[in-house]
């Protein structure tokens, strides 16, 4: 099958395994450049706009009314929200000058957003000037989920944020806490220095310099909101999944990406900690035979401890079995 008879969602995919087997490590890249794929490529822009634009910011509000602690920020970092706000409004307006744009007149701003039908003049620094707190207002613009990290004391902490699809953490519980301590649950990243290293490299960012690096895990349907708060909402359907017929798995059963940006604002020095989360189930995976046997052989070769950090213990063998018989077709 050649790339131009692929739908969108597959061409654009960031398939996250560049060899066949996985572990953690330190993996940054360089943002804003077009990373190729075997079936299309990924990450020409830093805010990724795409057809499921309105309805995943549908879901971001649906889950933060029902939950309005998924929007967090600590008193000092309104400078960070502010730089964030200005920040994603300009990426939007650059990448898509059709739908957004973003227009200055002395300290006045004036945003437009086409796609949600928005217009809003404010004043950066003045929090009267927007109906809700800065991050809270452009996080609902964005897919992305978002962290704020400020750097004091040789250490950066994860001080605001606005995340409504956490692949099973809490931002509520998470948020002071140091970098470390944050990535405390990671199995083997401590002993190995990646979590130290990481920390050392994002603290030595300069005003404005990109990075971005993947992660992933497998969820059950197309739910974006795997947090811990609502574990109850999802963490069963693993285990009937894995009761159930194999013949649902390829539906079912989904490889969850997350392109992650890690930026350097200028004027506040927070770090801009940006979680775009993709969705593709095995059976849209399968249209690139070459990806679904990667998948196939990583989820092998995976170690227990790390399928089971992340949560995919029940999973996996399903996961096996559906992707058999692509395993051994590509080389
Ligand atoms: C989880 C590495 C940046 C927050 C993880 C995991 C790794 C990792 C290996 C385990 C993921 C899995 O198995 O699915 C890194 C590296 C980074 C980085 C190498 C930078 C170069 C960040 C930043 C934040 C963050 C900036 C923002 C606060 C988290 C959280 C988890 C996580 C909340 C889940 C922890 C839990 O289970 O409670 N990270 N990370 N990471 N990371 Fe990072």
């Amino acid at each position: 099958m050649t790339a131009v008879t692929l739908p969108a969602r597959v061409v654009g995919f960031p398939f996250p395994f560049p060899h066949e087997t996985y572990r953690y490590s330190t993996n940054v890249e360089p943002a804003g450049t077009r990373a190729t794929t075997a079936a299309g490529g990924w990450g020409d822009h830093v805010v990724d706009v795409d057809e499921f634009y309105l309805a995943e910011l549908a879901e971001r509000d649906r889950v933060l009314a029902a939950d309005p602690s998924r929007f967090q920020a600590l008193p000092h970092m309104g400078a960070a929200q502010w730089e964030t706000t200005t920040t994603l409004m300009r990426m939007l307006a650059d990448a898509h000058p059709d739908r957004f744009s973003l227009t200055r007149d002395g300290t006045r701003w004036h945003w437009r957003n086409d796609e949600l039908g928005l217009e809003q003049s404010f004043v950066p620094g003045d929090p009267d000037s927007l109906p809700e707190p800065p991050l809270r207002y452009i996080g609902r613009q964005v897919q992305e989920d978002i962290v704020l990290l400020d750097q004091r004391q040789g250490a950066l902490w994860g001080d605001a944020g606005l995340v409504t699809f956490a692949a099973d953490w809490s931002l509520r519980f998470d948020v002071g806490m140091s970098f470390l301590q944050i990535h405390g649950p990671v199995p083997r990243v401590h002993e190995e220095g990646v979590i130290p290293r990481a920390q050392q490299f994002l603290m030595g960012l300069q005003a404005g310099q990109r990075y971005r690096r993947t992660n992933w895990t497998l969820t059950v349907d197309r739910r974006l909101d795997t947090a811990t708060e609502t574990y109850p909402d999802w963490g069963r359907d693993r285990r009937l999944l894995a009761e159930g017929p194999l013949d649902d798995v390829g539906r079912r059963l989904h490889l969850r990406v997350e392109v992650q940006h890690l930026i350097r604002l200028g004027a506040s020095n927070a770090i801009l900690f940006l979680i775009r989360t993709h969705l593709l189930p095995l059976e849209d995976v399968a249209l690139v035979p070459e990806w679904a046997q990667r998948l196939h052989d990583v989820l092998v070769e995976l170690p227990d401890d790390m399928a089971d950090y992340k949560g995919i213990t029940r999973t996996r063998g399903p996961g096996i079995d559906w992707l058999r018989e692509y395993a051994g077709t590509h080389n």
